[in-house]
């Protein structure tokens, strides 16, 4: 098989990454095409319907902000997905530090906007229009450009857009992305898109994570609600990701951004803006944003997010069967959290039934 000669029989030296679906490579095609390998898991034949149904959407979808697919097999029981080689990592990397760099306040806003053109597409651009889903960091890849890529179609449902909605009884999608409204309702639509990006928004000018949660359940913190005083009072400075502090940032941009994040994650569906307003405004805001307002203050260097253990983050299976990942957290200028030593951090997509959710995301949100 070429996808085998091309990962050199899906070795380790040539994995970049790991989720919920299975293993990904990358390979070198005869002729020298580098691609992403996506290998499912042995024991993933669940998700056999999955497979076809992200091999059979993606075929049909082609924009620039959504990832590319080169080809497929389902041989042997083997199902393998080819799609196009990104080369510069995900957008979870650049929010927990992992890359050495961190993003500018253009390239934030870029790849929010190529995110959202991806996600519009996805909405309206075909018909049946898409859901995803599975919206968030991990899911966006950056590539050469730092242009944003969308991918992970696995959860994807081909889903009414506009006035009608879906009901699922079974929610899928990642805890802290995950629209509240959803969850209660089972209907979804594309707002619940609309939910999940609003929480990247603020990730993007934060550089939180979605969702903080210890052992105990009470010391849950989502995003949005620890968000919500500063962005309202326009103080976007006490947010945000100190990387932004030490270099050129427009913190008028940032907030709008902040702002756009709110109103994507108000609780009625209904209320929250359609990715293409999304689009619309996130060009406005470029294009009025003036270098007047471009800021420059010092901060002590340490401030970031930054995995326990760059090599080995420690992986555990939390109560709620859910994985998460352990981070340690140096903020400065930050509201201090309950135990900043030690945080989790999701990193993985399931499948929820309302309990789970229930003591996920705890009466709050539901
Ligand atoms: N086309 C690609 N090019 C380069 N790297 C990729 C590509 N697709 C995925 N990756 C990398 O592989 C890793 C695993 O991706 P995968 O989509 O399997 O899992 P995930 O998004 O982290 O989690 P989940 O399974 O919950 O969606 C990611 O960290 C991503 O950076
Ligand atoms: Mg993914």
């Amino acid at each position: 098989m070429e996808v085998e000669k091309a990962t050199g029989n899906f070795s380790r030296e040539c994995m970049v990454g790991s989720g919920a679906f299975g293993n990904v490579y990358r390979g070198t095609l005869e002729g020298g095409w580098v691609v992403a390998i996506k290998k499912a898991h042995q024991d993933s034949y669940q998700r056999v319907q999955e497979f076809r149904n992200e091999v059979e959407l993606l075929s049909k979808v082609k924009h620039n902000n959504l990832l590319g697919l080169v080809g497929f097999c389902e041989e042997l029981g083997q199902k393998v997905l080819v799609y196009e080689y990104v080369g510069n990592g995900s957008l979870l990397d650049y929010i927990l530090g992992k890359r050495g760099m961190s993003l500018t306040w253009r390239q934030r806003v870029n790849i929010a906007l190529g995110a959202a053109k991806g996600i519009t597409h996805l909405h309206e651009g075909v018909k049946p229009g898409i859901i995803h889903r599975d919206l968030k960091p991990s899911n966006i890849l950056i590539g050469d450009g730092f242009e944003a890529k969308i991918s992970d179609f696995g959860l994807v449902k081909s889903g009414p857009v506009g006035d009608k909605s879906h009901v699922s009884s079974q929610i899928k999608g990642t805890p802290g992305y995950l629209d509240p409204a959803y969850c209660s309702t089972f209907h979804l639509t594309p707002f619940s898109d609309v939910y999940s990006f609003g929480v990247i928004l603020l990730q993007l000018v934060t550089a939180r994570p979605a969702v903080v949660t210890g052992r105990d359940p009470s010391q849950y913190y989502h995003i949005v609600e620890w968000a919500r005083p500063s962005v309202e009072q326009g103080k976007i400075g006490d947010i945000l990701d100190a990387n932004l502090l030490m270099q050129p940032c427009n913190m008028e941009m940032m907030l709008k951004m902040g702002r756009l994040g709110l109103r994507c994650t108000e609780k009625v569906p209904r209320r929250r803006p359609t990715m293409a307003q999304i689009c619309q405004e996130l060009e406005e805001a470029l294009r009025s944003s003036t270098d007047g307002f471009v800021q420059r203050r010092q901060l002590h260097p340490t401030t970031y997010f930054r995995p326990e253990n760059d090599n080995e983050s420690e992986t555990f299976v939390s109560t709620d069967g859910v994985r998460l990942q352990r981070f340690y957290v140096e903020m400065e200028g930050m509201p201090p959290l309950e135990d900043p030593s030690m945080k989790a951090f999701e990193i993985s997509g399931v499948s929820l039934d309302m309990e789970k959710m229930k003591k996920i995301m705890g009466s709050m949100y539901l």
